[in-house]
């Protein structure tokens, strides 16, 4: 079986192949145009402009995979996009082309939730660099950390989750993305804060710890950010010195938290294995972090492939692969729609 897969749900247009065979999955494409660009000069993702570079991009971006891939559109067996939660605007361009070639070609479509696409990150697939040979052991506890959404979540099997805590305010990505414009770095700054921190002393500022002493599973993260602001309020001449300070005992103290819980979880639901996956899975600090507290509690890491940690298609392809019940109700092109809150686990 040969799936071709979409991903529009925020500021990356992304398309991949995915060929199934045996129930090994393959990665035959894997194509990604960002709009970071566009979105830097704003500071930030506005949802109408997001949609309109994805209407420009979408149709190359399917072109690519495929010729990347060296498999014709007739050769497509399956058709999966990101369905939600995502901006409106920008999944229904996705869905949109999903449902133009589904409903043209006579290919079933299925709409895959984007979180879910996160955690199948972490699925066996072969043609990736630091994929895994083998399917985590369930259950899971998996820890999705991204720009949109910071969420603990119990996985029974792809299609099957239990909810246990998420933010209530900020996710920890859109933490690190503020603190990076408090500091006049462009959008989007984790990264850069990553980059930067790696020079500081994590110890030089004490910031809050927020809701690390809450028996809740929840996180927040907006009066971290707000503790930054008043700091740089009070200083503003800023050797780089200082901000290498400011960025590594931020860093520092965000990945204390997400660690926090994420073992308090594990103490809670008694996983088999950890998932980090989402964009800030990318974070060096917090992926060579949890790997030794996992260690330490005897429970396998999965770490999402630097690859997969962005929002990219490919993970979207892995859920529709694996989610045998995702695959069992395809929805049909005429009546699939956007779905902006789509939550896992309620
Ligand atoms: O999963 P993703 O690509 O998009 C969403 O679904 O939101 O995540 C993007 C987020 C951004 O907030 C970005 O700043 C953050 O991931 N990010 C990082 C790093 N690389 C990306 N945050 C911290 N450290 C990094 N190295
Ligand atoms: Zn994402």
């Amino acid at each position: 079986m040969h799936i071709l897969a979409l991903e529009s749900s925020c500021d990356d247009t992304a398309a991949s192949v995915i060929k199934v065979k045996r129930g090994q999955a393959t990665c035959l494409s894997h194509i990604h145009f960002s709009q970071i660009r566009t979105h830097a000069k704003y500071g930030g993702v506005i949802p109408e402009v997001a949609a309109r570079e994805h209407a420009v991009t979408v149709v190359p971006t399917f072109q690519e995979a495929l010729r990347k891939a060296h498999i014709p559109l007739r050769a497509i067996d399956l058709l999966a996009v990101t369905q939600g939660p995502g901006l409106a605007p920008a999944l229904s361009v996705g869905i949109d082309a999903g449902r133009i070639l589904s409903g043209l070609f006579s290919i079933p479509l299925v709409g895959i939730n984007h979180i879910e696409g996160h955690i199948a990150s972490v699925w066996p697939c072969k043609g990736l660099r630091g994929g895994y040979a083998k399917t985590p052991e369930l259950p899971a506890l998996a820890l999705v950390v991204s720009g949109g959404h910071t969420e603990l979540l119990l996985v029974r099997k792809l299609g099957q989750y239990r909810l246990l805590g998420k933010t209530r305010d900020d996710a920890a990505g859109e933490s690190f993305d503020k603190v990076a414009t408090l500091l006049g770095f462009p959008y989007p700054g984790g990264p850069e804060i990553s980059k930067r921190a790696l020079q500081g002393n994590p110890r030089a500022i004490l910031f809050p710890r927020p809701m690390l002493n809450d028996p809740s599973l929840d996180f927040s993260f907006s009066g971290l950010k707000t503790a930054v602001r008043y700091l740089l309020d009070k200083k503003k001449k800023r050797s780089t010195a200082y901000v290498a300070d400011v960025c590594a005992s931020f860093e520092r103290a965000v990945v204390d938290v997400l660690i926090a819980k994420t073992l308090r979880a594990a103490k809670q639901a008694n996983p088999k294995s950890v998932l980090l996956v989402g964009g800030v899975a990318a974070n060096m600090q917090l992926r060579n972090d949890l790997a030794v507290e996992c260690k330490k509690i005897g429970l396998p890491l999965f770490t999402a492939p630097q690859q997969l940690t962005a929002d990219n298609a490919t993970m979207i392809g892995l859920a529709a692969a694996f989610n045998k019940h995702n695959c069992g109700s395809r929805i049909k092109w005429k009546t699939m729609e956007a779905l902006p809150g789509w939550e896992l686990g309620r």
